[in-house]
């Protein structure tokens, strides 16, 4: 095997000869040397596009370091963070793989580590590991493989661990955000404290609810602390992902899986040749980024806040947004009449007649709107006829609303939701989404 020192002068000969992309010895971390990391000593990626090594952020004039992955020419666009909130105070670290892990030493303290739990067998030791970023980003673990080759095509369950599994504050394209059985664990981003100096852990996080995987009907969250103040309803198909947009949205892809063996989200970009990523910024809303190449600047083409009707449920229970205006739904009246005129709206609404609970029930269409918060709905796949789904939802005195889900895009879902209780976060949208909520009300 390869020690360290052979690397880094592949390294420094292919800078001089400027060639970009020169061997899979430029990105090897073996068990057997440990790496001197210093602001000039870093790993690359395959084709040069990222880049791992300290860093120190742009705007800060502390001396606290980071692990981190950047894009190699765009050394100021952080992609993910080891040790964001325990930092080191010079330059200088040491990256090293032991006992199954990556570690990073502060001199001689431990700083951070991969933290895998091994559960290997004593005769798996001899087969070495080696830590390498690949060129999609992925700052990986995994046993070297005796086949040199081999490593190009292993699947990700392969890896002992990935930095995929423990994104920061943002997603490169193709990144899964969300739980899979495979890693036992479910990622979130959550945000930095500063964008400009701070990459601590901000208040801000994105991601599936807990509950999602143990749900027919996944949504995806912005919270502060623990809150939510966005709902990415999953029901606007491939394209918008709960808040439409007329442009660039049919090129930015949002992909959500639901299955038994993975719940999650990525995003796509049509661009393949330009750098974007989907980031939770620190004020709490999700841009998409693209690396304009002509000026070298990142231009927001897609944030996740459009108007106020999106923050989480703003007109309180059974109520809906339209137009940053709140109004009761139909049958249902203020709760709080002198608190909703006088503009706080957060109590929401109440029926004025109770549910008959029986065939004198009717149910009154709200059409273009985005569906009521799904934490506590069920989903009756199959059942695609209207009729069906409603004679459903009468003979279920609990049931409060339902609708059809047509087909989406890729994932196919299809069948008729049962919602239950108040109805949360609805609003309406301005142009047309096809989407109609039918809402119980005494007849
Ligand atoms: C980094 O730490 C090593 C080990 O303690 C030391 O030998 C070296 O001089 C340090 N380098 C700098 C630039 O501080
Ligand atoms: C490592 O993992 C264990 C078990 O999952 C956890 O209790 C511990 O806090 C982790 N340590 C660090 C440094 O993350
Ligand atoms: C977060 O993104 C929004 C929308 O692009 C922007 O208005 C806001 O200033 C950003 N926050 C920070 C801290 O950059
Ligand atoms: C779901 O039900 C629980 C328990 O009744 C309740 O606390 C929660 O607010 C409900 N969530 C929604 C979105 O209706
Ligand atoms: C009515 O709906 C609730 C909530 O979906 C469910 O728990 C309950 O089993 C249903 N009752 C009947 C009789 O189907």
């Amino acid at each position: 095997m390869m020690n360290f020192f052979h690397i880094f002068s592949f390294v420094f000969i292919s800078s001089i000869l400027g060639c970009a992309a020169i061997s899979s010895e430029t990105k090897v971390l073996s068990s057997t040397e440990s790496l001197s990391l210093s602001p000039n000593r870093n790993i690359v990626s395959h084709g040069a596009v990222f880049e791992l090594g300290l860093f120190k952020p742009d705007h800060s004039s502390l001396e606290r370091w980071y692990l981190g992955i950047w894009f190699k020419t765009e050394k100021t666009y952080i992609v993910w963070v080891a040790n964001r909130d325990k930092p080191l105070s010079k330059p200088n670290g040491t990256l090293q793989i032991k006992n199954g892990n990556i570690l990073l030493l502060d001199q001689t303290t431990l700083v951070w580590s991969t933290n895998v739990t091994t559960t290997e067998k004593k005769s798996d030791e001899r087969s070495p590991l080696v830590a390498e970023l690949h060129a999609d980003g992925n700052f990986v673990l995994r046993r070297h493989s005796s086949n040199s080759n081999d490593h190009h095509h292993d699947p990700d369950s392969t890896f002992l661990w990935q930095s995929f599994d423990f994104p920061t504050n943002l997603l490169l394209p193709y990144t899964k955000l969300g739980w899979t059985r495979r890693s036992g664990r479910s990622s979130v981003l959550r945000s930095w404290k500063n964008d400009h100096n701070d990459p601590s852990s901000g208040e801000f996080s994105f991601g599936f609810d807990s509950a999602s995987q143990f749900r027919a009907i996944p949504a995806i969250f912005t919270w502060k602390g623990t809150s939510p103040i966005n709902r990415f309803s999953p029901w606007l198909g491939a394209f918008t992902y709960g808040i439409p947009r007329e442009s660039p949205s049919r090129y930015l892809t949002f992909t959500l899986t639901a299955t038994k063996e993975e719940v999650t989200f990525f995003f796509s970009w049509a661009d393949k040749t330009s750098k974007s990523v989907l980031k939770l910024n620190a004020t709490g809303v999700i841009q998409l980024l693209v690396l304009n190449a002509k000026n070298r600047r990142w231009d927001t083409l897609w944030t996740s806040t459009t108007d106020r009707c999106e923050d989480y449920s703003l007109c309180g229970p059974d109520s809906y947004c339209d137009k940053e205006v709140c109004n009761c739904m139909s049958g249902f009246e203020p709760k709080n009449p002198h608190a909703w005129t006088s503009g706080n709206r957060r109590d929401g609404c109440v029926r004025k007649r109770p549910l008959s609970c029986n065939n004198g029930d009717k149910f009154i269409p709200l059409s273009n709107v985005k569906y009521p918060d799904t934490s506590n709905a069920s989903m009756h796949w199959g059942i695609e006829k209207l009729n069906e789904c409603e004679k459903l939802c009468l003979s279920n005195c609990s049931c409060t609303a339902f609708a059809i889900v047509a087909k989406q895009v890729g994932n196919g879902l299809s069948g008729c939701v049962h919602w239950t209780g108040e109805l949360l976060d609805v609003r309406r949208y301005v142009i047309n989404v096809n989407q109609i909520l039918y809402v119980r009300s005494h007849g």
